[in-house]
């Protein structure tokens, strides 16, 4: 029983926190934006579908599906922001008043939570990695194999001279996890926004070093004059439209959008529901997602790809690439920085970069259940932050011991790649159909500092969602079947990979019914509050 529903009279909730000014909005809001997926995913993605050519549909789908997505969950954050709703199902609920609209928001909470139960694990290894290159942990491991092996060992896969058990991996999982949820119990201006007023600024700096020491590298073999750093910069930037051909590389494209904007998976929402009212969305939408693409084209293109390009050629660093999301940053780089004077302190800036974007990321995918829990529930901040850190510890832990199992990757592909896309056909449907046309461009244009021209929410109305659609469509027909049947998988490692699709569903089904209880006692409390 609440305290509110002894004292109906003070049931009023106490008022929501706001960030504090409009630098900390944009800086909080690009902090959750720029991540992991802004230094490893894009290199490795932009590599493995043809450089420069994966740059066009890149450009294309920010403009038609993430600007746009962007300026939606924040039009719909700030408007439940306004009715003292964090999350989705309570926004859901004021744009679309069907009993059913709260219950399908249950997603915005559901997708998050999954997603950082396997994030932020990761982002725990970066930590790991920037100690281990600071100390020399690895130093003297100079080939893939060894790096592989080294990681393999980390990650419990195998038991080697390196690490005999997961025991560090698990300490440093433990201290990822306690940086996270110490900043969301400390709150949204104590926490998150003094936080990212020095995480921003430092990993821009930190960018900008490794950028500078790359730009130095030059043609590091000169018996090789092919494999330079200039050259490297072309296979990013020399566009070869012959690939747009290919849907693969459009849909890895916009794969990579969505999540380097962190669009379609509820985070958003939740840090828009702290602005003013008044608040601009327009523009300061715009300034988050180019500091984003600063981070993700300029710093994030310009170290990783053209360095390995400089010190391995073409074939190797395609090669790479194609090994998947790790091998680059895990791999190649901790290797490069071996040939460099200095090279423990250039990787430890390097992983520490990926550890300072990645747990401010961690932090924006934790602060939906957070407040979910704060104000579905009326918990304090700090049980709200006891429970969220309960519930992540336990979730993640199949995550780490099924890990050689491929439970990760079945979680990201679910999580990290399919519902997003689900999700914002729904929200695209709910606020612009459902809600209407007209209000869904008043809430997004309302304190406006920049006048958009109307063709915009035509975009979004028919473009946007017919892209997405068609997307979908795509992806099922081109990948989903393959996964949904395991084809890749080994049949040893099939209940694992059954466990990580009921994890799924079971955390979906838990979210709907916290909804659902968090409802009623609402309706509950509404009844005995006298007028
Ligand atoms: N955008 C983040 C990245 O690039 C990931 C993220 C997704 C963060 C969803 C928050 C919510 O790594």
């Amino acid at each position: 029983m609440t305290h509110a529903n002894h004292h109906p009279h003070h049931s009023k909730p106490k008022p929501r926190e706001q960030w504090g000014t409009r630098m900390g909005l944009i800086f909080a809001m690009a902090a959750n934006a720029v991540g992991l997926g802004n230094f490893l995913r894009f290199p490795v993605q932009c590599a493995a579908n043809g450089g420069g050519a994966f740059m066009i549909p890149y450009f294309i789908a920010f403009i038609l599906l993430g600007i746009p997505l962007l300026w939606i969950e924040w039009g719909i954050g700030r408007f439940g922001g306004k009715y003292g709703h964090g999350t989705t199902p309570g926004m859901f609920h004021y744009l679309w008043r069907h009993p059913l609209a709260k219950y399908i928001g249950a997603i915005g909470i559901a997708v998050p939570f999954l997603l950082v139960i396997y994030y932020n694990y990761i982002v725990s290894w970066t930590l790991a990695y920037s100690v281990f290159s600071f100390t020399g942990k690895y130093a003297g491991i100079t080939t893939f194999q060894g790096m592989a092996d080294f990681l393999a060992a980390y990650l419990g896969k195998v038991s080697n001279s390196h690490f005999p058990t997961i025991a560090t991996a698990f300490l440093f999982f433990l201290i990822s996890h306690g940086c996270m949820l110490w900043v969301i119990a400390m709150g949204v201006n104590k926490g998150i926004e003094r936080l990212v007023r020095i995480a921003i600024p430092m990993i821009i700096v930190l960018g900008i070093i490794l950028v500078i020491r790359v730009l130095f590298v030059g043609t590091p073999d000169p018996s090789m004059p092919g494999n330079s750093v200039a050259n490297g910069f072309g296979y990013i930037w020399n566009p070869d439209f012959s690939t747009l051909k290919d849907s693969r590389v459009w849909l890895a494209a916009t794969g990579q959008i969505f999540f380097t904007l962190s669009v379609g998976f509820g985070a958003i929402q939740t840090y828009a529901s702290y602005l003013k009212p008044k608040d601009d969305v327009v523009l300061s939408g715009l300034a988050t997602c180019s500091i984003n693409e600063f981070c993700e084209v300029i710093l994030g293109g310009s170290i990783a790809i053209p360095v390995t390009f400089a010190f391995f050629g073409l074939a190797q660093t395609q090669a790479v690439a194609a090994g998947g999301a790790f091998d680059l940053g895990f791999f190649a780089l901790p290797i490069i920085f071996q040939k460099m004077m200095f090279g423990q302190i250039f990787g430890a800036v390097w992983f520490f970069l990926l550890f300072l974007a990645g747990i401010t990321s961690s932090i924006a995918m934790a602060q939906p259940i957070m407040a979910f829990f704060q104000e579905e529930f009326r918990m304090t901040r700090r049980t709200a932050a006891t429970i969220v850190g309960i519930m992540t510890f336990f979730f993640t832990l199949p995550v780490i011991f099924f890990l050689k199992h491929g439970f990760l990757n079945e979680l990201d592909f679910w999580i990290g790649t399919f519902a997003l896309v689900v999700f914002a056909i729904i929200e695209i449907v709910l606020f612009i159909w459902v809600f209407g046309e007209e209000r869904a461009w008043k809430e997004i244009n309302s304190g406006a500092d920049l006048r958009l021209p109307r063709a915009v929410i035509r975009i979004m109305k028919y473009v946007t969602l017919t892209y997405l659609s068609v997307l979908l469509v795509f992806w099922l027909v081109q990948d989903g079947a393959s996964i949904f049947l395991m084809k890749n998988v080994s049949a040893a490692d099939y209940p694992y990979i059954w466990f990580a699709r009921f994890m799924i569903v079971g955390v979906a089904a838990l979210m709907v019914f916290l909804v659902h209880i968090a409802w009623q006692r609402k309706h509950h409390i509404q009844r005995r509050v006298p007028g």
